[in-house]
């Protein structure tokens, strides 16, 4: 854990080692809906084969059906701000928890293609709402000293969700004697695989009555008092806190309600802040990071990786996601965030653009030949490690804090909104974009790994150690 000594600028607290052990439990169970955020979106990957052929669909229906939960997860993040500033933050996890839930039966038991695509976007819109109100949440019950490495237990949360899905659709799939439509528990393997999420959607549900409401929620809806306990279980009774809460109060301008007017300003529509957050969000996306994970085994089979073994070396990149999380865990508020972001995106344009160069290669009977193989492969690692030990950490924890309190909630809404249409159009454009030229889309995704550097130099302020009440 960072000393104390590293901690605080103006404003910003040392935490409380006594209170830390309590904090961390209740990001780590926030940030239980960035473990469904994973799972769920990864889960569909071993039901597609079982969907196409239940419901004789060709591939472009399949696609759709596939990408319409990412449309789901947009107007969920859009909704969820909004949602949260008027019934609070636990109450949104809540309702997250039961639209997961319901959607994990009814994708599981579904009469027909098309109330599985229904089912699928109520799971979008609850993994959209969980991508706002988790990075939300912990900034803001998080003692700033901390609030870096604990407001990224919502990445890790989403790339163990990843790694896990991928294990238990194997493990039931093997169960299956290998057929994603073999029979288990009476029903057909992929309907287990989309069924399974009941558990971790029930858990997410029973741990959102165990934590405490955001105490800079409660002084916004005027509940001093409540707020006080919460700020003396999380940052400590020797807090002045008439002096902390007046502080809060005061960023917030109480008097005026916060609506969505309040994101517009400026000559752009919306005030330049909430453009920022919009940026960090689509340069996440446009460096291809999903299409390292949604067509990971089509990379693999064009360097000779045999289909069967796909999972295997799939769960590779998860792991490699998940090692590059830890790292990015231990240094984000020893660095700060700006850093870390610019080391990642350096490290992005080297693999993408050995990529590129591996892909510029004619295929023989669909495989590279063995250097452009192996380079390619190291290449799509190394991505993905710089990708995760920057970006995926750093833009959920930048969501979470750099908005001014009044706004938060609300920004983040429309900054991860704007996440999610970016996602879907770069795996919806994937097929279509390979099919012209992998190198070029690799070219693509390269640019803008490399437009994110001056982009982070001249528009993302640093948050490390600055207290809530200081962003704007
Ligand atoms: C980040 C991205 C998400 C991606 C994940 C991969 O959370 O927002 O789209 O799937 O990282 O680790």
């Amino acid at each position: 854990m960072a000393s104390t000594s590293q901690a605080p600028q103006s404003g910003a607290r040392a935490a409380h080692p006594e209170h830390l052990g309590h904090v961390i439990f209740i990001a780590a169970a926030a940030a239980m809906g960035g473990f469904l955020f994973g799972y769920d979106s990864s889960v569909i990957n071993g039901a597609v084969e079982a969907i196409r052929d239940r419901y004789d669909v060709g591939s472009a229906v399949l696609a759709q059906v596939i990408a319409i939960a990412l449309i789901g997860c947009a107007i969920g993040a859009a909704t969820a701000g909004r949602i949260a500033d008027r019934i609070g933050r636990i109450r949104c996890m809540q309702i997250a928890a039961v639209l997961f839930t319901v959607s994990a039966i009814g994708s599981a038991l579904p009469f027909a293609l098309w109330d599985l695509a229904m089912w699928r976007v109520i799971g979008g819109f609850a993994i959209g709402m969980a991508s706002v109100i988790g990075p939300a949440y912990i900034a803001e019950v998080s003692p700033p000293a901390y609030r870096g490495r604990l407001g990224s237990f919502q990445q890790a949360a989403i790339v163990v969700g990843i790694a896990v899905s991928q294990l238990v659709n194997w493990g039931l799939l093997n169960a299956a004697g290998g057929d994603q439509r073999g029979e288990l528990m009476g029903l057909e393997a992929w309907q287990v695989m989309l069924g399974v999420m009941v558990v971790p959607a029930v858990l997410y549900g029973l741990l959102s009555f165990a934590i405490p409401e955001s105490p800079r929620f409660l002084i916004s809806v005027g509940k001093h008092e409540r707020a006080r306990k919460i700020l003396e279980e999380v940052e400590g009774k020797d807090v002045d806190f008439d002096a902390r809460i007046a502080e809060i109060e005061h960023a917030m301008h109480r008097e005026e309600k916060s609506s969505f007017k309040d994101l517009l300003g400026g000559s752009f529509f919306f005030k330049p802040i909430v453009w920022i957050g919009i940026g960090l969000s689509v340069f996440q996306q446009f460096v291809g990071i999903n299409v390292a994970f949604y067509y990971s085994s089509t990379l693999w089979q064009s360097v000779g990786v045999d289909p069967t073994d796909s999972f295997f070396y799939s769960f590779t990149t998860s792991i490699i996601n998940i090692v590059g999380t830890v790292i990015a865990m231990i240094f984000v508020d020893r660095v700060g965030r700006k850093p870390l972001a610019l080391i990642g995106s350096v490290g992005m344009v080297i693999g993408l653009a050995l990529e590129a160069w591996a892909f510029s290669f004619d295929l023989v009977d669909g495989k590279l030949p063995a250097t452009q193989g192996w380079v390619a492969l190291i290449a799509a690692h190394l991505f993905v490690l710089f990708f995760a030990l920057s970006w995926g950490v750093v833009v959920w924890v930048f969501l979470g804090e750099m908005f001014p309190n009044r706004i938060r909630a609300a920004a983040l809404g429309v900054a991860a909104s704007a996440q999610w249409i970016a996602n879907w159009a770069i795996t919806a454009s994937f097929p279509s974009l390979a099919e012209w030229n992998l190198s070029g889309t690799y070219v693509i995704y390269t640019i803008f790994a490399a437009l994110s550097i001056p982009f982070v130099l001249k528009f993302v302020k640093e948050t490390k150690g600055k207290a809530l009440e200081e962003m704007g």
